[in-house]
């Protein structure tokens, strides 16, 4: 679904590289044209720090608000009974589908992550000798996801759904439910067990077109797969609902190189043109990923990918090429 409306945007910037990053994809936005009506949203371990919450219920308001949010990255605050707030506001927003595209030459894949049950179900019971968490699947989670990811696969190649249903039941009902919607919405599909899917992102990540899969499969997926990219930081994310989305770089806060002025923005900046698709777009959406596949192909690039330049560098090179471009 897209919002073709104003163009206000709750910004989070976070903790760690997450300010940095999204300065980065701001910036861009701006020489892009975007005309974006930021509304900043403080959010995260600092706030955390300073009030003892990482976010209040207040912050919900202007998110609804504004329907779309960017957000950088959170470090998880060291309390034992903290409860991660970037799953409150999926879970809140019912931002069910987690659209993770992973491409670069000879590679084109998108991961569909379900973003709302599975194991981060938050059914937990911690004792001091047993602790549970429940695997909650259901029918119309799964099928709403699979009609997400066969909706992208329509005009693809091929859908793989992800599972482990040789041993998980839950994950039966999971493959049985994508299967249908599968035939159905008349996709060509197949499937593969989850360790398998790993082995094969690895050393054939060719093979794969679009991917389905449950939450926390999806999670270690979407980090495996930016390694086979060759940097976390090159990775976008847009966690989408019926009437919310928020986008996001797939990695974290990285506190070992916050500061440093390192961070790799690129998926910043590619979650802002994912961010501009869904504001219907999807022109400015493809203008600012060619600028990014410049950048890399000229070597514009940050440690991370073994490049020596800063993220104020790579941030500026995108936002020339635009500026000229344009
Ligand atoms: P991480 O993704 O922050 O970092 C993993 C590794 O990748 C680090 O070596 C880091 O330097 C590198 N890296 C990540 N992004 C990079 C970028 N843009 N450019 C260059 N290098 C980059 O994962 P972590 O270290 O396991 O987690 C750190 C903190 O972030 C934890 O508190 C964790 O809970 C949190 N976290 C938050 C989010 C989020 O808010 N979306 C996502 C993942 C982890
Ligand atoms: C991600 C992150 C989150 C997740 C954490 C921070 C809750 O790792 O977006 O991939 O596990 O989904
Ligand atoms: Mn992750």
């Amino acid at each position: 679904m897209s919002c073709q409306g104003s163009k206000r945007v709750a910004v989070i910037r976070g903790d760690g590289i997450g300010p940095e990053v999204i300065e980065s994809a701001l910036e861009v936005l701006d020489a892009a044209g975007a005309g974006i009506e930021e509304v900043p949203v403080e959010i995260g371990f600092g706030k955390w720090k300073r009030t003892g919450k990482a976010m209040s219920d207040e912050d919900l308001e202007p998110i609804k608000d504004c329907r779309c949010i960017l957000f950088g990255a959170i470090t998880t605050p060291p309390d034992p009974n903290y409860k991660s707030v970037l799953l409150r506001l999926r879970k809140e927003l019912d931002l069910y589908a987690n659209i993770r595209p992973f491409s670069k030459k000879g590679l084109d894949i998108v991961l569909v992550r379900e973003n709302t049950e599975g194991l981060y179900s938050g059914l937990e019971e911690v004792g001091d000798e047993e602790a549970r968490t429940i695997r909650m699947i259901t029918r119309r989670g799964s099928k709403r996801i699979a009609l997400k990811a066969c909706e992208l696969a329509a005009c693809r190649r091929r859908l793989t759904i992800v599972h482990k249903a040789n041993v998980l039941h839950s994950d039966r009902l999971f493959l049985k439910t994508c299967k249908e919607v599968a035939e159905s919405s008349g996709v060509q599909y197949d499937d593969m067990l989850v360790d398998a899917a790993a082995y094969n992102l690895v050393i054939r990540p060719e093979k794969f077109d679009v991917m389905v899969t449950t939450n926390l499969f999806g999670d270690i997926l979407s980090d495996e797969a930016a390694g086979v990219l060759g940097s976390l930081g090159l990775c976008a994310s847009a966690n989408l609902g019926e009437r919310y989305a928020l986008f996001e770089p797939i990695h974290g806060s990285a506190p070992d190189i916050a500061g440093k002025g390192i961070a790799n923005p690129v998926g910043a900046i590619r979650s802002a043109a994912m961010m501009m698709d869904w504001f219907g777009d999807a022109e400015m959406a493809r203008r600012i990923e060619k600028a990014v596949v410049w950048s890399l192909d000229q070597g514009i690039t940050t440690p991370d990918l073994a490049g020596c330049h800063t993220t104020r560098k790579v941030t500026e090179a995108i936002a020339n090429y635009l500026l000229e471009t344009a």
